[in-house]
């Protein structure tokens, strides 16, 4: 089926179920000498799998295996596949509720479209297939340094506590909070919920150094395309960028971000920021800001009422510790997706002018 390939130039396909052999991902359109490093992919990657004791009972070492593209740790050019063989996981608890639909989950949804679903783990739907969008937001964050262009995301909030004043680097803690404060007000919020249930947050994304002139309007915006790539995250249920909803509030005044030209720096500036950085689906050049809303883990051992694949009520509880919280671990997925967006979005854009296109060419 299709859905598993994004991007237009920078092109990504992920594969592979939860509780099947591998998941993994083919990039396509990555350009030659970039420099990699394992050790930095291991990192990276560990960020998903966060080890707190609010996180997933799933230890997986994710041990990739780079099987084309790479030379000697520099990208050729050519198709990047890399592996992650599944090893960490217990498929038997999965054969007591295979014909039951876990509410909040894609179960239901997925025997609907298929009429056949791999119910081991959440299969294609799992947070899973995660790993192979971080694989591949690795290579495109590489590309993105080389450009002087930083992406970071943090956990912005959890449930009702806010970040105010960043303090501190996210990875300081294992809510991957910026604000020290906020952070242990957080600890203790989720400490007290209750062992049978889970809680939601929001993530804050942030890119710095997007020159102004990337996106690809009408379809193709910058923010409709980011928005796309977002969303596509199992667990993400909403995204604004700047002042977004609350910009529904605002009058006009308040809400358009002035220009001015600094003499200084030689650029035109603006005095706020609500557009989050895009006007049009183009960048202007100044910080692109956009946060998502996380639902609550849908696994929780709480008593809840659900339907079988004979259409009989029947109640669900599901066994075995799961996440009370999965906002922490996510924050490396969205900058790995927002990553893969802008360097697709950037190659486009190198096209956009006639001088561009020669300026490359007669460079190379
Ligand atoms: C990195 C990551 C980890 C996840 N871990 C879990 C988990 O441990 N337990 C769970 O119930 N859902 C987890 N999810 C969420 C489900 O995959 C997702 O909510 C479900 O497939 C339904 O999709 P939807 O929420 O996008 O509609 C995770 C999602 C991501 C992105």
């Amino acid at each position: 089926m299709s859905g598993s390939t994004f991007g237009k130039i920078f092109k990504i396909t992920t594969f592979g179920e939860s509780h099947g052999n591998s998941v993994g991902v083919v990039i396509d359109g990555c350009p030659a000498g970039i420099k990699i490093s394992h050790d930095e992919i291991k990192k990276f990657l560990a960020r998903r799998a966060s080890n707190s004791k609010f996180a997933t009972q799933r230890h997986e070492p994710d041990e990739f295996e780079i099987l084309s593209g790479v030379l000697n740790n520099i990208t050729l050019g050519t198709p990047i596949c890399v592996l992650v063989k599944n090893k960490c996981f217990d498929s038997k608890k999965y054969d007591a509720i295979k014909n039951i639909f876990r509410p909040g989950h894609a179960d239901y949804n997925y025997q609907k479209k298929f009429g056949n679903r791999d119910y081991r783990g959440g299969g294609r739907s799992s947070g899973r297939e995660t790993v192979a969008r971080v694989l591949a937001g690795y290579f495109a964050k590489k590309i993105l340094s080389e450009l002087k262009i930083k992406i970071t995301a943090y956990t912005y909030a959890i449930n009702k506590i806010f970040i105010k004043n960043i303090d501190c680097a996210p990875q300081e803690n294992f809510l991957y909070m910026p604000d020290r404060t906020a952070f242990k007000k957080a600890r203790e919020f989720l400490k007290s919920c209750p062992e049978d249930d889970s809680v939601g947050g929001i993530v804050e994304c942030k890119i710095k150094n997007l020159k102004a002139g990337v996106g690809e309007p009408v379809f193709d915006k910058l923010d409709a395309e980011i928005s796309k790539a977002i969303i596509s995250i199992g667990a993400v249920k909403a995204i604004e960028f700047g002042s977004g909803f609350k910009s529904a509030f605002l009058f006009g005044s308040q809400n358009n971000d002035e220009y001015y030209f600094d003499a200084k720096k030689k650029k035109v500036l603006k005095h706020t920021n609500n557009s989050g950085g895009i006007t049009g689906g183009i960048s202007d050049g100044s910080e692109i800001i956009f946060r998502a809303a996380i639902k609550p883990t849908p696994s929780i051992s709480k008593l809840q009422n659900t339907v079988n694949d004979k259409n009989q009520n029947v109640k669900i509880k599901i066994s075995g510790h799961h996440d009370k919280i999965i906002v922490p671990r996510i924050s490396v997925v969205i900058e790995s997706m927002a990553a893969i967006v802008l360097v697709d979005q950037i190659f486009l854009s190198c096209c956009s002018q006639i001088k561009r296109i020669k300026h490359n060419y007669f460079g190379w």
